[in-house]
């Protein structure tokens, strides 16, 4: 082995053991089966992967879209986090790979995203020495942006039909679930509308986050191979999304109906205004997948167009057994 080699390799290592041992500076990203970056940068196997929980700010498009270099380290062929259409499914979110059952077999897995054991309903009233409030007097670890579970944003998964990672952008994304109040505790079931059936190859989806101050404002999202199973045939298309407008005080201005996944603080691609002053709670306002920004809990089941989706390979029945009864040879006259 050569120093240089060596010298990486102990960077490398007392990261590792940097990630696993603080987790102050961690954040939070949704793990299952199908993410892209499960293996961060890379396709061996790798039980710590983090790369996926940096908070995203102030990047151009091609950097924060679905996690910018992420969109190169696709889930192996195949692998696909399933989503039952009119079901449920459920994720891991987490701050390392490392503390969800993706890894060492769930031994470093706790009911909370840090590999941690905190008390039930963990909050910033509780006074815990070994993991005091942040500067800015919220719960320090998880690295959650919050003071407890009713002050966490909220995240949201949105689904795209155009499977394709090189041609997808934000505007083929529909938010189709929401789940309240988190990310809060490592798992997180995401309810889910009666989506239709995905092309042959797939959806495309993404996990997304804008937390409510409580440190940086930022935010966070990745992308996934997903598959909807159970669709039924009458399954309407989902329509085309528009971007999500700031509501909190007039539910008039909600948008109803298919809305794209929130862009903000990028120095790129931003798809939110937001009103000028203060919003309810005193600090400035923050957009996050709530009523603030018109995002109901639960499955969306505004989302759809009129229309029955096309029929698409994977909905076809399987095939019926073909008994051939009759060998015909065609012999192919020269012209
Ligand atoms: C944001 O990024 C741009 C480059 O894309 C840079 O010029 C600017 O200084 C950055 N803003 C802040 C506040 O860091
Ligand atoms: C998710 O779906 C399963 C099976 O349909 C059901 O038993 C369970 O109660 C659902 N969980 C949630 C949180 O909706
Ligand atoms: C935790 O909070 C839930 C509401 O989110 C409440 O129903 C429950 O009683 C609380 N548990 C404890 C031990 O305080
Ligand atoms: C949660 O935190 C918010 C913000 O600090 C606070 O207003 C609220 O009372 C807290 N709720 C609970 C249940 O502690
Ligand atoms: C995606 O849309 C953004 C505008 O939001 C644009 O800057 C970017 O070039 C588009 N990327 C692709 C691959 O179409």
């Amino acid at each position: 082995m050569t120093f240089s080699s060596y010298a990486s390799f102990s960077v490398r290592a007392a990261l590792v053991a940097m990630v696993l041992a603080s987790g102050s500076n961690a954040h939070l990203v949704a793990y299952s089966k199908g993410m892209f970056c499960k293996n961060d940068y890379g396709t061996a196997d790798a039980p710590n992967a983090a790369v996926a929980i940096s908070p995203l700010w102030n990047l151009t498009w091609t950097d924060w879209f679905l996690h910018g270099k992420c969109r190169q380290y696709p889930p192996p062929a195949g692998e696909f986090l399933s989503i039952p259409s009119g079901g449920n499914f459920t994720v891991e979110i987490a701050a390392n790979r490392a503390f969800t059952t993706l890894s060492y077999n769930g031994g470093k897995a706790t009911d909370w995203p840090d590999g941690k054991v905190h008390p039930t309903n963990w909050s910033t009233n509780v006074n815990d020495p070994n993991y005091p409030p942040t500067s800015s007097g919220c719960i320090s670890s998880p690295n959650l942006h919050a003071h407890n579970e009713s002050d966490a944003a909220g995240t949201a998964f949105a689904i795209s039909y155009n499977n394709n990672i090189n041609t997808v952008n934000i505007s083929d994304f529909t938010v189709f679930s929401v789940l309240p109040n988190t990310p809060y505790r490592r798992i997180a079931t995401y309810q889910v509308p009666n989506l239709p059936a995905c092309p042959a190859g797939g959806c495309l989806c993404a996990w997304a986050w804008i937390p409510n101050h409580c440190g940086q404002d930022n935010m966070y999202m990745n992308g996934y191979r997903c598959q909807v199973t159970g669709a039924t045939a009458s399954a309407k298309a989902v329509a085309s999304p528009v971007p999500a407008q700031w509501c909190e005080s007039d539910q008039s201005q909600c948008i109803i109906g298919a809305k794209q996944l929130s862009i903000q603080y990028q120095a790129q691609g931003n798809n939110v205004q937001l009103p000028p002053g203060f919003q309810k709670d005193g600090s400035w306002p923050s957009p996050g997948y709530n009523l603030k920004m018109g995002f109901k809990s639960g499955a969306q089941t505004d989302i759809f167009s009129k229309a029955t989706a096309p029929v698409t390979p994977n909905t076809c029945p399987a095939a019926a057994t073909v008994t051939v009864t009759q060998t015909v040879t065609i012999t192919a006259t020269p012209k």
